[in-house]
């Protein structure tokens, strides 16, 4: 039968084996939650934490922003339905005028998702110019970027600064556009934008870079920030003191912010130029209203709660880091961002470790190969400002009972652990 023949395709791929074996052995692929309690979930008869979740600040559960939604369904209707390029309700401008406002951007243009920016927008920039790619950079912009190499671009990947500045030197048609992620969905690191910006403008390249970890968490330093995070969550560009001259940021709503939703930061005359040629402008079905309505009062929270939540946030996270860190085990995680990935030891299967965080009542990430290189096997937690203390406690208590069992890698030299 066709379909057999199809799935023994997947199957034998090596590219999702990993993640096949993961989804018939162990009981954190396709979970149905039946039923939410703050970041406590149930599934089945089980209670577990949910350390899974990337709604950063908690807007998920806000009252103030659930309470938005009900005036928009009822002014707007559910769903829009037109493509943006059709009709946009006014909430849209609204939008894009605020997020280029908190930005601190010359312009801004939102799409549903970020998946479908790099799909779209990757190919329409590169045309059949040179796409330089971090080796790091995210599922999704590689996607974008294998898409527009069909179309004509020039694919190459960089591992290291130095290695993108001889691939920059090299490169033989323009434009040129360096792909990488913001902070980075694995390790939780954040680039120095700044001296990757040096080596773009020195060529001449548009710096194209995704943040959906940071917006929302990380933004502009300011003598009177309540944590290293920053201040009002404007994500890494003004996080790191840097213009948007040569860049293209692009970010989600659906992490810190729970509303699906995604942005680039942007020229207008780029933003103009992608509303002729970026499918998800012209031809895809738009945001549910429900999300437009969480994304304003979330700008609403933001500003009169953010830095309070960020300061908590940035808290619960140390408190997790030093335990970590204490304890000799390795995560790569050095910036203090919220997102802690565990490396297992290397004679640890990853399967056996997920039945143990089950038992203990830990809901979490699993990271297994492909996915990421073999040494990097293991599981991410992401705190929340929705999390409580004694969650931290108990997430620290499994922690230590399995590094005593030698479930982690120990620390590296000159690593921050
Ligand atoms: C760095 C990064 N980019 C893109 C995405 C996908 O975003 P979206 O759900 O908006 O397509 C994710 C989701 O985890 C991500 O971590």
């Amino acid at each position: 039968m066709r379909a057999e023949q199809l799935a023994t395709a997947v199957d034998t791929d090596p590219r999702y084996s990993g993640i096949a074996r993961l989804r018939e052995e162990t009981r954190f692929y396709d979970a149905v939650i039946d039923e939410i309690d703050g970041r406590r979930i149930r599934i089945g008869e089980h209670w577990l934490t949910d350390w899974a979740s990337c709604n950063y600040l908690g807007f998920d559960l806000e009252p103030q922003i659930i309470g938005a939604v009900e005036e928009q369904l009822r002014r707007w209707g559910t769903h829009p339905s037109w493509s943006r390029m059709l009709g946009n309700p006014r909430l849209y401008p609204v939008i894009e005028e605020r997020l280029a406002a908190l930005l601190g951007a010359p312009d801004t243009l939102v799409l549903p998702t970020i998946t479908q920016i790099h799909l779209s927008v990757i190919p329409a920039l590169a045309g059949q110019g040179t796409i330089l790619i971090d080796s790091r950079a995210h599922k999704t912009i590689w996607d974008g970027c294998v898409f527009a190499r069909a179309q004509g671009a020039t694919l190459t990947r960089f591992r290291t600064l130095d290695e993108l500045a001889d691939r920059l030197a090299e490169a033989t048609t323009s434009p040129i556009l360096v792909c990488m992620d913001g902070v980075n969905s694995m390790t939780g690191n954040i680039p120095d934008v700044r001296r990757y910006l040096d080596l773009c403008r020195a060529h001449g390249a548009v710096l194209y870079i995704d943040d959906a970890h940071g917006f929302g968490v990380i933004g502009a330093r300011s003598e009177d920030e309540t944590s290293p995070y920053g201040t009002m969550g404007n994500s890494i560009i003004r996080y790191c003191g840097e213009s948007y001259d040569d860049v293209v940021l692009v970010g989600g709503f659906s992490k810190a912010y729970s509303s699906l939703l995604a942005f680039l930061a942007l020229p207008t005359v780029l933003k103009n130029r992608l509303k002729s040629a970026a499918a998800p402008y012209l031809y895809s079905g738009p945001s549910p209203t429900a999300s437009l309505a969480t994304v304003l009062a979330g700008f609403d929270v933001n500003a009169e709660r953010g830095d309070k939540l960020r300061a908590d946030l940035h808290r619960m996270s140390m408190r997790v880091l030093n335990h970590v860190r204490g304890l000799g085990v390795f995560t790569p995680n050095t910036d203090d961002t919220p997102i802690i990935e565990l490396p297992i030891a290397l004679d640890r299967d990853l399967v056996d470790v997920s039945e143990l965080l089950w038992e203990r009542g830990l809901f979490v990430t699993l990271a297994p190969y492909p996915g990421v290189p073999r040494d990097q096997v293991g599981f991410r937690v992401q705190v929340t400002a929705a999390n409580t203390d004694e969650q931290i406690d108990e997430l620290n208590a499994v922690i230590g009972e399995l590094a005593a069992a030698g479930v982690f890698q120990e620390a590296r030299e000159g690593s921050a652990s």
